[in-house]
C-alpha cells in the first residue's frame, strides 16, 4: 500500500525542528556587555576586532587578517589592494552569489565568467585560459558551498600569467585544500560571517594574506586610505570606510570557539548522509575533489535526475521534500554571467571604455548545475544521524510514491 506524501494530505517525515541557527548562550551576552561597558564601541581602541583577526588568521594558517564590514566590502577590498581598476579584467565562477561579480563591476572591472566543473560546481582551471586578455588582471576562483577549489591549479595559472590570485572564501570558513587551510593560499582570501555562514556576526567580512604589503594596502582601503602610522587626516589612497565595530569582533570571537567542534559534527554527518543517499538514486550528493582534505560544508550540494522521479521537476521535488519537513533550496538559479544587472553594468563599462561588446560568456555545465541542483543549508548537519536519516527517508519516500 502506498503511503500518501505530506504534500498531498499524509503525515510528514518529520515534524521537529531543526537545529537553530545560529547557535547562541550566555558568552554573546558577556561578550557585547564587556564591549558595552569598556566604552570602546569601534575598533581603533578596542581589543575585539583586533585579537578576532589573530585568532582567525592563525586558525586559517595566515600571517595577517583585516577585518571589515562584510564579505562583499572583503571582496571589493582585496580587489582594491590588488590594484583592480576601470577597464581591467577578472576571471571568475559564474556559479557564486552576485557580490563576487559586482564587487569587480563596483570598481569599473569586467567580471569574466569561466564555466564549473559537473564533479565540484567549481571553476574549471582548464577552461580558464582561453578567458585570460590583455586586460586581465586577477583570477578569483570561490570555494562554493565550502569546498576548496583546484588551488594547485590557480596558483599555477596566475604565476605563468602574472596574475593576482584572490580566493573568494565566504562560504569556506576551516576548509582545507591539500592539508593546507583556504584563505592564503593565493594572495589574498576573503570571508563573510554574514548570518547564514557557518561563522557569524550577523554580519562582517575579513581579508587574509601572507603578504605585509598586501595587508598594508587592505588596512588603508578599510581605513579611508590613512596609513598605519600615518595622521588621522592623511588620506594616502582614496578609500571608504569598511571597518567592523567592535560589537561584531566580540561575536564572532565566541561563535569562533565553537567552530572547530561544529565544523567536525558536519563533516561527520555529510559523510554519513552522503552514504546514505546512495539508496535514493536521482538525488546524489556532490562529493567534490578528492584533493579537498576538508570541505566546510557550507551547503549540502545535491544532484536532481527527474528520470529518477517519475519525470517530476525538481520544483515539484522541493514542495515535496519541505512538506515532508526538509527544508531545501533550489540553488543559484543561473549562472551570473546571465543576470541582467551584471550583463548590462558590464555592457555599459565597455561602451564608456570604446571596447566592443560581447554576448555573455557561455557557461553550459553551470547552466546544468543551476537547472538540476538543490542544496541544504550546513544548520541541518549540526543535528545527529536520526536527522540524516531522515532526510533520506523523505527522499526515498518522494521517490516510490512517483515512481510505482
Ligand atoms: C561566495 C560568496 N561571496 C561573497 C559573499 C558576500 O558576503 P556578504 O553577504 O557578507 O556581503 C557571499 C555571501 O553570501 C558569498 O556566498
Amino acid at each position: 500500500m502506498s503511503i500518501a506524501l505530506a504534500v498531498d494530505g499524509g503525515t510528514p517525515v518529520r515534524t521537529k525542528g531543526w537545529p537553530r541557527w545560529p547557535v547562541w548562550d550566555d558568552t554573546e551576552l558577556v561578550a557585547l556587555q564587556h564591549v558595552v561597558a569598556s566604552g570602546a564601541w569601534w575598533a581603533p581602541p578596542g581589543d575585539q576586532v583586533h585579537a578576532f583577526e589573530r585568532e582567525f588568521a592563525s586558525y586559517q594558517e595566515a600571517s595577517f587578517a583585516v577585518a571589515c564590514t562584510n564579505g562583499s566590502a572583503a571582496l571589493e577590498v582585496a580587489l582594491r589592494a590588488a590594484g583592480v581598476d576601470w577597464g581591467d579584467e577578472v576571471i571568475t565562477t559564474p556559479y557564486t552569489f552576485v557580490a563576487t561579480a559586482s564587487a569587480c563591476l563596483l570598481l569599473g572591472a569586467i567580471p569574466r565568467f569561466s564555466d564549473v566543473l559537473p564533479n565540484t560546481w567549481n571553476m574549471d582551471p582548464s577552461r580558464v585560459e582561453e578567458r585570460i586578455t590583455p586586460r586581465t588582471r586577477a583570477l578569483l576562483p570561490v570555494h562554493i558551498a565550502g569546498e576548496p577549489a583546484d588551488m594547485d591549479a590557480f596558483r599555477d595559472i596566475a604565476r605563468r600569467h602574472n596574475l593576482v590570485l584572490i580566493e573568494d572564501a565566504a562560504q569556506a570558513h576551516g576548509a582545507s585544500w591539500q592539508g593546507h587551510r583556504v584563505g592564503a593560499l593565493g594572495d589574498m582570501g576573503t570571508f563573510s560571517f554574514q548570518a547564514s555562514k557557518n561563522l557569524t556576526a550577523g554580519e562582517g567580512g575579513l581579508v587574509l594574506t601572507n603578504d605585509p604589503e598586501y595587508a598594508e594596502r587592505c588596512w588603508s582601503v578599510v581605513n579611508v586610505g590613512r596609513q598605519r602610522e600615518g595622521a588621522f587626516y592623511q588620506h594616502v589612497g582614496l578609500a571608504s570606510n569598511y571597518r567592523m565595530a567592535e560589537w561584531m569582533g566580540a561575536v564572532l570571537r565566541t561563535q569562533f570557539s565553537r567552530l572547530e567542534e561544529q565544523s567536525q559534527r558536519r563533516s561527520e554527518n555529510a559523510a554519513y548522509l552522503f552514504e546514505a543517499l546512495s539508496e535514493v538514486p536521482g538525488l546524489v550528493p556532490v562529493r567534490g575533489d578528492p584533493r579537498v582534505t576538508r570541505s566546510a560544508h557550507h551547503l549540502v550540494r545535491l544532484w536532481y535526475d527527474p528520470e529518477a522521479f517519475g519525470g517530476r521537476s525538481r520544483e515539484e521535488f522541493v514542495r515535496a521534500f519541505t512538506a515532508e519537513g526538509i527544508p531545501v533550496r533550489l540553488g543559484y538559479p543561473e549562472p551570473l554571467s546571465r543576470q541582467p544587472v551584471v550583463a548590462e553594468r558590464t555592457a555599459y563599462i565597455r561602451q564608456r571604455l570604446g571596447i566592443a561588446s560581447e554576448p555573455p560568456d557561455p557557461c553550459p555545465v553551470c547552466e546544468q548545475v543551476c537547472a538540476h541542483g538543490l542544496w541544504l543549508a550546513q544548520s541541518l548537519l549540526l543535528g545527529d544521524r536520526t536527522d540524516m536519516d531522515d532526510i533520506v527517508t523523505a527522499a526515498a519516500r518522494i521517490q516510490r510514491a512517483w515512481v510505482a
